[in-house]
């Protein structure tokens, strides 16, 4: 981004609230590499920050109000009472801000009013992690404005709280700690279960490689229930096998384990998390040997799961894998929470152009992008 696009956006603040920011920040949103519907299992998951950002100008307040404004949303701005702050209270867009501030009060940060301003290069509804990067921006804007420096993986946690709590969407963590902990040229190694991180580099072009995302712009809703019936499945399964999580299933230990649980649903939902945490470690593996082009077919394997074992996938998540493979893609996965939603396509660069039409073609509502590891979120100025 050039200084005169951001001074265009911070020019953007004082049309709408009449005085200049006291400073610009961005978070990205995200795709998840590998390890899908593994977080809330405390096992593996492999994202990376995407380019695309949200920014926020912000400036406080001292009457005790927070004023949001969005480039993209409609309505104008948003006012609200901090002290009526409350979950169940916000609805629309600037719950996310909502949140975020009552989950930093709540944690005993002395944090007030603010009039903050958005915009989004994230495809909203697209899984690719819209609301994690508004949520980052605005916990690390804030926070920093009150002087505080709180650790990233802290500030993810306090932004998935506010989902959880505020919003009422049982997610797991990793969203927000990619957008906030994610580095450039990086896949980001999260082991859920002590919150250990590592940078894993993630080199593309060194290889001659491409990853695609195409956004099906099928929506999915994680709020409606069924993102909470899996989480909750899963820990009926690990509930019946008298473990803390599924993460406590070695991959050595699966078929023991599947023998051991009562029905069909349970033992589906746990062969996927225990194979994908084993995945995760195959791509590991495989990016610490340099060798980046064979994690297609794991990528690819971790699809499979999810569309047969998990059964998150859709019809157009399917249609872009099956037409990228038999289009020599190295390997295709549906990544995020699942119905709908963003896959990812291995590919040569050299035929990605090729590959690009055809899956324009097959899919023509479909948006289509070659990313790289980014940035996580930082300030702009
Ligand atoms: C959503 C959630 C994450 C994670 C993924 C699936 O993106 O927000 O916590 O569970 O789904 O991997």
């Amino acid at each position: 981004m050039t200084d005169a696009a951001l001074e265009t956006f911070e020019i953007a603040f004082k049309d709408v609230f009449g005085r200049a920011p006291e400073g610009t920040w961005a978070a990205p949103g995200r795709v998840n590499l590998i390890g899908e519907h593994t977080d809330y299992n405390d096992g593996y998951v492999m994202p990376f920050a995407l380019p695309h950002r949200t920014r926020a100008a912000v400036a406080r307040r001292d009457d005790g109000l927070l004023r949001v404004h969005s480039a993209e949303m409609d309505g104008g701005v948003v006012e609200l009472r901090v002290a009526d702050l409350a979950p169940g209270t916000a609805s629309g867009w600037a719950t996310y801000p909502a949140a975020v501030l009552w989950t930093l009060r709540e944690a005993g940060h002395d944090i007030g009013g603010a009039d903050i301003h958005y915009d989004s290069t994230v495809p909203v509804g697209g899984g690719l992690s819209s609301s994690a990067a508004l949520q980052v921006v605005t916990a690390l804007a804030l926070t920093e404005l009150a002087g505080l420096d709180l650790p990233r993986q802290e500030l993810a946690l306090l932004c998935q709280r506010s989902e959880n709590v505020y919003v009422g969407a049982p997610v797991g963590v990793m969203d927000q700690t990619a957008s906030a902990c994610c580095t450039e040229g990086h896949a980001l190694h999260l082991d859920v279960r002590g919150l250990g991180q590592r940078q894993v580099p993630f080199d593309l072009a060194a290889e001659g490689l491409e990853l695609l995302v195409v956004d099906t712009r099928v929506k999915h809703a994680h709020a409606d229930g069924a993102y909470g019936e899996l989480r909750a499945g899963c820990e009926a399964a690990a509930a019946a096998l008298g473990l803390p999580a599924l993460r406590d299933i070695p991959y050595a230990g699966l078929d023991d384990a599947l023998r051991a649980l009562p029905d069909d649903r349970l033992r589906r939902l746990t062969r996927h998390v225990v194979t994908e945490n084993r995945r995760v470690e195959e791509v590991i593996a495989l990016l610490d040997a340099g060798r980046t082009r064979e994690i297609g077919p794991v990528l690819t394997a971790g699809h499979v799961s999810l569309r047969d074992d998990f059964r998150i996938s859709c019809p157009e998540l399917d249609l872009v894998v099956d037409t990228a493979l038999a289009s020599g893609a190295l390997g295709a996965r549906m990544t995020g929470g699942g119905f709908g939603g963003s896959a990812i396509v291995l590919t040569d660069t050299a035929a990605a152009p090729a590959l690009t039409a055809t899956l324009n073609a097959a899919l023509p509502a479909a948006r289509i992008f070659a990313t790289t590891p980014s940035r996580g979120a930082h300030r702009l100025s």
